[in-house]
């Protein structure tokens, strides 16, 4: 199998890219993690990188290069596939366009419902009986591309947004990882 060399933008804990590493290790697995891009310095995810000797970039969103700056290290590490696991910040439509079709989000709802922040307190306030995550491709409108896969579970009358979390998030790990088997069955 030929993988694809990947790249992870993380904003915070960094667990999907925790499991997607662990994922990536296995012969069968059609990716290879050979980026990590955050923009944040203190984001928890980056140990991950640390531990399994994958380069990181930092990248200050407030300096206008930012993205040019991160697309040259796609470029130069010949990325193929941009995977958003919880990178809280929106992508340009110019950056997105030069990836089209090659960036993919994991979102801890059943988009169409709850895009956006905060999506747990809602998920809640809004007495949903059913919820879970969708990965999508990403386009210029938020959290609305073409969705490749969506895994649900049935919420409990004691919910809470930790316990609410913890289900979506496990659910995410597997989700992501078929998500990116298809796309390698697709192509
Ligand atoms: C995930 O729940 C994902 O759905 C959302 O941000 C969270 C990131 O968690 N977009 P982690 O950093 O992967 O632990």
């Amino acid at each position: 199998m030929v993988k694809k060399n990947a790249c992870v933008f993380i904003s915070g804990a960094g667990s999907n890219l925790k499991s997607l590493i662990n994922y990536s290790r296995s012969y069968n697995f059609p990716i290879n993690i050979r980026l990590v891009i955050s923009n944040k310095k203190n984001a928890s995810g980056l140990i991950y990188a640390k531990k399994f000797n994958i380069p990181s970039l930092l990248i200050n969103t407030k300096d206008k290069f930012s993205e040019f700056k991160a697309l040259n290290e796609l470029r130069k590490k010949k990325i193929t596939l941009i995977c958003l696991a919880g990178y809280m910040k929106i992508l340009s439509d110019s950056f997105i366009k030069s990836y089209n079709g090659k960036i993919i989000n994991i979102h801890p709802s059943l988009l169409p419902k709850f895009k956006g922040t905060n999506t747990f307190k809602r998920i809640l306030k809004n007495k949903e009986k059913v919820t879970g995550c969708t990965v999508h491709f990403v386009n210029k409108k938020l959290d609305s591309g073409k969705i490749i896969i969506k895994k649900k579970f049935d919420l409990t009358e004691s919910e809470n947004e930790t316990t609410l979390k913890q289900k979506t998030q496990k659910l995410e790990y597997r989700a992501f990882s078929e998500a990116i088997n298809k796309l390698y069955m697709m192509s």
